[in-house]
């Protein structure tokens, strides 16, 4: 099982977070990285725009890193940046481009890895 113990948590997101696009080149991203800053870089891209990340990293780790948030829930539309890290609860689903849903804690990045934040209806599991 992935960890996330090499990052902190900045804070949670907040409602007003819900009108800005997950990537938000302006908002402070919900993890920063305290070591273990050796590991080789990889690129994916998250609903289409590049963003680097380093082996070993989860998808979640990866996009909090960059993010306020991992997605926006389909009951409310609430931001969502995850809740148990641990692949128990089911908050970090997103999506890779070719159609398989994955939790974002628990699934490394890959090299090239096309990841979406916004469903596009599920094709896996
Ligand atoms: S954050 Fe709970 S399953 Fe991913």
């Amino acid at each position: 099982m992935p960890t996330t113990s090499f990052y902190a948590m900045t804070n949670l997101p907040s409602a007003a977070s819900a009108t800005q696009p997950p990537i938000a080149a302006d908002a402070a991203p919900q993890f920063v990285r305290l070591t273990e800053t050796h590991r080789k870089q990889v690129t994916l891209t998250v609903d289409g725009a590049a963003m680097t990340a380093l082996t070993g990293d989860t998808v979640l780790s990866a996009i909090l890193l960059h993010a306020r948030r991992v997605r926006d829930t389909e009951f409310s539309g609430e931001p969502r940046a995850g809740f148990c890290l641990m692949g128990a609860c089911q908050d970090c689903w997103v999506q890779l481009e070719e159609g398989t849903r994955i939790r974002a804690c628990s699934t490394f990045v890959k090299d090239g890895m096309r990841v979406l934040t916004r469903s596009l209806g599920v094709t896996g599991a």
